[in-house]
């Protein structure tokens, strides 16, 4: 894991206002500085991105929650990838569980989404995990790696993914997955990447964590080999949240 470059993201989801974000954009800028080793991304909703990539400094990247599979056009409501990377953003999270299970969104079209964001330039943090009943009835490395591979499908730049492995039932629940558990499906996952797209991108891929992640839980995460990093609701939107980011140093 020494290789792959630490990265913890901030997924904000459908919280803050002016006031809350100058808050967490400061204590930001407090927080991570030019010798912070971890690459740190944060994703507002989009109505605030602009202000966010003009008001955080030039080692905190900023990210899309979402976008569509196009340019331009007739979508009402939707942004494009195009416009994220024309405001100074450079990541999108696509394919998140609210995404999925909230909005129906399927396989085919996270992975047509996967295919425009990277053609349109911007990285592409992807998330895959099964539901609780999923791993009940024992489909976990089924479901994750059905869904990793309608992303890997569409992928033109593997240097510009990072694959988020959500699992559902940990998503703001305060129930992390034990270090064990987000070990062993990080595991399967670049090991489907080895046997189904190459040794390199398996070895240099970051696979984070997400789910429940907080100031307590992440030092012990972080210390798993196939833990790349994290994605972060809840805890995200406080000052622990560059606790997570220092996880590892
Ligand atoms: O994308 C991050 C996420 O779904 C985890 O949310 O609030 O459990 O940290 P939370």
């Amino acid at each position: 894991a020494s290789s792959r470059r630490f990265f913890v993201g901030g997924n904000w989801k459908m919280n803050g206002d002016n006031a809350s974000i100058a808050e967490i954009v400061k204590f930001l800028n407090e927080g991570v500085n030019d010798s912070t080793s971890t690459e740190v991304v944060v994703a507002p909703p989009a109505l605030y991105l602009k202000q966010v990539v003009t008001d955080v400094n030039k080692n905190i990247a900023v990210s899309a929650q979402n976008c569509y599979k196009a340019t331009k056009g007739a979508f009402t409501g939707e942004i494009s990838p195009e416009m994220i990377k024309d405001v100074g953003g450079k990541w999108v999270i696509l394919g998140h569980s609210e995404r999925r299970h909230k909005f129906g969104e399927k396989d085919e079209l996270i992975g047509e989404k996967v295919g425009h964001a990277l053609s349109a330039g911007i990285g592409v943090i992807a998330c895959v995990g099964e539901l609780l009943s999923e791993r009940e009835n024992g489909t976990t490395s089924e479901v994750v790696y059905r869904q990793t591979k309608a992303i890997a499908g569409n992928v033109s730049d593997w240097n510009r993914v990072v694959i988020a492995y959500e699992p559902v039932w940990a998503i703001g629940t305060g129930k992390t997955a034990t270090p064990d558990q987000a070990q062993e499906v990080h595991d399967l996952i670049r090991k489907w990447l080895n046997d189904n797209v190459s040794s390199d991108v398996a070895n240099s891929i970051r696979i984070i964590y997400g789910g429940s992640v907080n100031a307590k839980n992440c030092r012990e995460l972080a210390t798993k080999p196939d833990v790349d990093g994290f994605l972060v609701g809840g805890a995200s939107l406080k000052p622990e949240f560059i606790e997570i980011i220092n996880a590892k140093s």
